[in-house]
């Protein structure tokens, strides 16, 4: 027989304590136990101790050899929902579980709701656990978001054993537990949510799943600083992270990979949010590209990689006079240090001063981008919104930006050529290093312009600095072969 009992650990040394201290008596460290649980195991004979010559009796699971193991195919169970399927590499594996991480707000459950209806409508038996919302607020959302199918199972409950003896007695393909910070194990004394909770419920949950073939998606609420300390636990114990982010006020939701035992990671899935529901995009660079303003200084279209697919999408700067006595430096989807750097990569390398200026950017669409190849797409935009000079519409920039001014070799450059082709670009301006590959591809869709220096692709694209005439709106890079 096991038997459990609640104990405090040191997350420094490993302690156990009865109570929770402030101090680990042991390691005298700060704020470091936790609560958990301790399984007795039942008390072992002396002879049964490990040690040289005292093992004995039947082995378990040999170790096995793998270049003599079958390669087995993987069988997944498809949603039918593209952008969620491909994020998971083709769909979910039996036995899988999957953490659904995102703010407050951002669209979680009603992407849940949406991939078990369409599970339930091909016939994939499902539960939908929500500690959350009620039955009747579920069907709400269920009714919103289109015909509700019989077999959606959904159930209200927090208690972590409740709820498994419902996924015993359901026995359902896929069961969704909406959130792991209302789960609550009742032999731990802490609030749910706890780190202790959320890491004792995913295990037991975790434990089912493996045992009975069930996929379980785990949903956990993150904070604007990043996961909350429960579910950041829990990344090293599934299979697979997946965010869903994007601005609450921009109807774009971008769903990542960010971890991915079964497929690739950093794929994304690309959906917006409508009124009834999630819809996904297909084809996110048309969509992001549609409503482009014409003919603004500030504005660059880069290819960004999302996994495997380009996106391309356009950035936008402003430079203005600066309003305080401390110049400002504002980013939205783009990160903050990074826009520090190119600006001083802009002053020292290429000359241009901006210490005097406030200087804002973004990224069109609510879209948050980490590609470095969007670098020279950046500086090229924030030197074309200092000089107040459009860049032409059909360009577009790739590249990454070293701190000697140097553009660096990108991945993937044809594959972004490619896309840029496609949606009818008719310049690509690229590291030079990249330009063979991309050379063959584009011999008669669009033209190269291969650069080595950030400071080239400026006087290339906006004239030499000194000499530009501010009233010239075609710039010199649209006739470069
Ligand atoms: P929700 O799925 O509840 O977010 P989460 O589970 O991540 O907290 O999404 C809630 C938001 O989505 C809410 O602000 C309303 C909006 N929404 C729509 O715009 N259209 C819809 O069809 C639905 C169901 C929600
Ligand atoms: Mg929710």
């Amino acid at each position: 027989m096991t038997t459990t009992k609640s104990v405090f650990v040191c997350q420094t040394c490993g302690a156990e304590q009865p109570r929770w201290f402030g101090r680990c008596p042991a390691w005298d460290s700060w704020n470091s136990m936790v609560e958990g649980i301790r399984k007795k195991e039942p008390k072992r004979s002396a002879k049964s101790g490990l040690g040289a010559g005292t093992v004995r009796g039947p082995a378990g699971t040999p170790p096995a050899d793998l270049g003599r193991m079958a390669t087995g195919v993987v069988e997944r169970i498809e949603t039918g929902i593209s952008e969620f399927d491909r994020v998971l590499g083709g769909g979910l594996v039996p036995g899988e579980v999957a953490l659904l991480g995102g703010d407050p707000g951002i669209g979680k459950s009603t992407l849940l709701l949406q991939v078990t209806a369409a599970l339930v409508a091909s016939g994939v038996p499902v539960l939908y656990v929500s500690g959350e919302e009620s039955e009747q607020q579920i069907h709400l959302r269920a009714t919103r978001l289109g015909a509700v199918p019989e077999g959606l199972f959904v159930a209200a409950e927090t208690d972590l054993e409740e709820i498994l003896r419902h996924l015993v007695t359901q026995k359902p393909a896929v069961a969704v537990i909406d959130s792991v910070q209302t789960l609550r194990h009742a032999e731990l004394g802490s609030m749910p949510g706890s780190v202790a909770q959320v890491r004792e419920c995913a295990l037991a949950l975790i434990d089912h799943a493996k045992k009975t073939g069930m996929v379980i998606l785990l949903v956990g609420h993150m904070t604007k600083d990043g996961m909350v300390a429960g579910p950041k636990t829990l990344e090293h114990m599934v299979d697979a992270v997946l965010y869903f982010e994007g601005d609450r006020y921009h109807h774009y939701r971008v769903l990542r990979a960010a971890k991915n035992r079964y497929g690739a990671t950093h794929e994304v899935g690309v959906f917006e949010m409508k009124d009834h529901g999630l819809a996904e995009v297909p084809n996110p660079s048309e969509t992001l590209l549609s409503d482009r303003a014409q003919a603004t200084s500030g504005c660059a279209v880069v290819a960004s990689l999302e996994g495997t697919r380009p996106l391309l999408v356009e950035l936008q700067a402003l430079v203005a006079p600066k309003a305080f006595s401390y110049p400002q430096r504002v980013a939205t989807g783009f990160e903050a240090r990074r826009l520090t750097l190119l600006l001083a990569v802009l002053d020292q390398r290429a000359g241009i001063d901006l210490s005097n200026k406030d200087v804002f950017v973004s990224v069109a669409g609510g879209f948050r981008l980490d590609d470095p190849a969007v670098d020279l797409g950046m500086a090229v935009a924030i030197a074309g919104a200092e000089a107040q000079l459009p860049l032409d519409s059909r360009t577009v920039y790739l590249g990454e930006v070293g701190l000697g001014g140097e553009v660096r070799r990108i991945r993937r450059a044809e594959l972004r050529v490619a896309e840029a082709a496609r949606l009818g670009f008719q310049l690509a301006v690229m590291p030079r290093a990249n330009e063979s590959e991309c050379r063959a591809l584009t011999r008669d869709a669009m033209e190269i312009l291969p650069v080595r220096t950030l400071k080239e692709a400026i006087d290339a694209v906006l004239g030499p600095r000194g000499k530009v005439s501010r009233t010239r709106t075609t710039p010199a890079g649209a006739s470069a072969t």
